[in-house]
């Protein structure tokens, strides 16, 4: 799948909450940059008001959340290639909501998108409320079963050591994995992203080499984006950036998001004195232990 920039938007529950349009407002803007994004399981907008403002020949990747119930999740792996998405993402490191707080405090009846009109009769936050649906038990096995159901390419977002993306990527041979914390919401203490990327290019450089790993995870400046090329990540997301602009602008903002790190990547490749993403190699960066004091 062709990309503008080697940036996806990551899939992000509720973008409604953000503005009206919610993803759409981002659909519209990754079809205009020209980027690939995530649509998430618990999106806001319809999938039917989603594909209305895709352009044809605009790539998007359903983020899948493994639902218990196991008829309802075979229906919507088996819908979502004529539905005209060209790759499943299933997410492995929320199959329980981790300790919000803050969310937490927000107790309600809320219904989420997946939830086919089944409110709890306990009061929870959004994020347990939401993910009511989700298998707990989701497992490696569940692998072989998406890729019995589907065509599409399959992902698997939420890796977080070099043993389970050996499994992913040689063992269960699934067309890609993104190294993902899920932005620091789930596992206290989980490892951030980039340093399971600087492990890897330690110990199993040739995973990098033979298959398509992303990241995401705090990347807010093109020079995040250029130490993940770097060190041999295919492609990079953001998450909280695009719910910020979309929170504030819109799709004007998504739109601006894509443009700021678009120039910061361009400039950046400037200063170091390369000419193409080719050039962007592991000798280029160099990794600082974090200091324990300020840990
Ligand atoms: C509000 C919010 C909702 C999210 N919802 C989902 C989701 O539904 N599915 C998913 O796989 N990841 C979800 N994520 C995680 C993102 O896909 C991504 O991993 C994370 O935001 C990346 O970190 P960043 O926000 O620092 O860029 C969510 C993140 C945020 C901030």
């Amino acid at each position: 799948m062709a990309s503008s920039l080697p940036i996806f938007i990551s899939p992000a529950a509720l973008a409604r909450l953000g503005h009206p349009d919610g993803e759409m407002n981002l659909v519209r803007a990754a079809g205009k940059a020209k980027i690939l994004q995530g649509i998430s399981n618990n999106a806001s907008c319809s999938i039917a008001e989603i594909m209305s403002v895709k352009q044809p020949e605009q790539h998007l990747i359903f983020q899948l959340y493994m639902n218990k119930d196991r008829i309802a999740a075979e229906k919507l792996i088996r819908r979502l290639q004529s539905d005209g998405f060209s790759a499943i993402m299933l997410t492995v490191d929320a199959a329980m909501p981790g300790k919000r707080e803050l969310d937490q405090r927000t107790k309600g009846h809320w219904e989420g998108p997946a939830a086919n009109g089944k409110v709890g009769s306990e009061e929870k936050g959004i994020a347990h409320a939401m993910g009511g649906y989700q298998d707990p038990d989701v497992c490696w096995d569940d692998i072989p079963w998406i890729k019995s159901l589907t065509e599409l390419p399959l992902i698997i977002k939420g890796i977080q050591c070099i043993e389970d993306a050996e499994r992913a990527l040689e063992m269960y041979k699934v067309d890609g994995i993104v190294l993902s914390n899920h932005g620091g919401r789930e596992l206290d203490y989980a490892p951030a992203p980039m340093t399971v990327l600087y492990e890897m290019r330690q110990t199993r450089p040739d995973l990098l080499d033979k298959h398509h790993v992303f990241i995401d995870g705090g990347v807010t400046r093109g020079t995040d984006v250029l130490k993940a090329l770097c060190l041999g990540a295919r492609a990079v997301g953001l998450g909280r950036a695009f719910l910020y602009a979309n929170g504030v602008w819109g799709e004007e903002g998504c739109t601006r998001v894509v443009e700021i790190i678009r120039e910061e990547i361009v400039l950046d490749m400037q200063l170091l004195g390369v000419t193409g993403l080719d050039q962007l190699t592991p000798e280029r960066v160099k990794y600082v232990e974090r200091s324990r004091s300020r840990l």
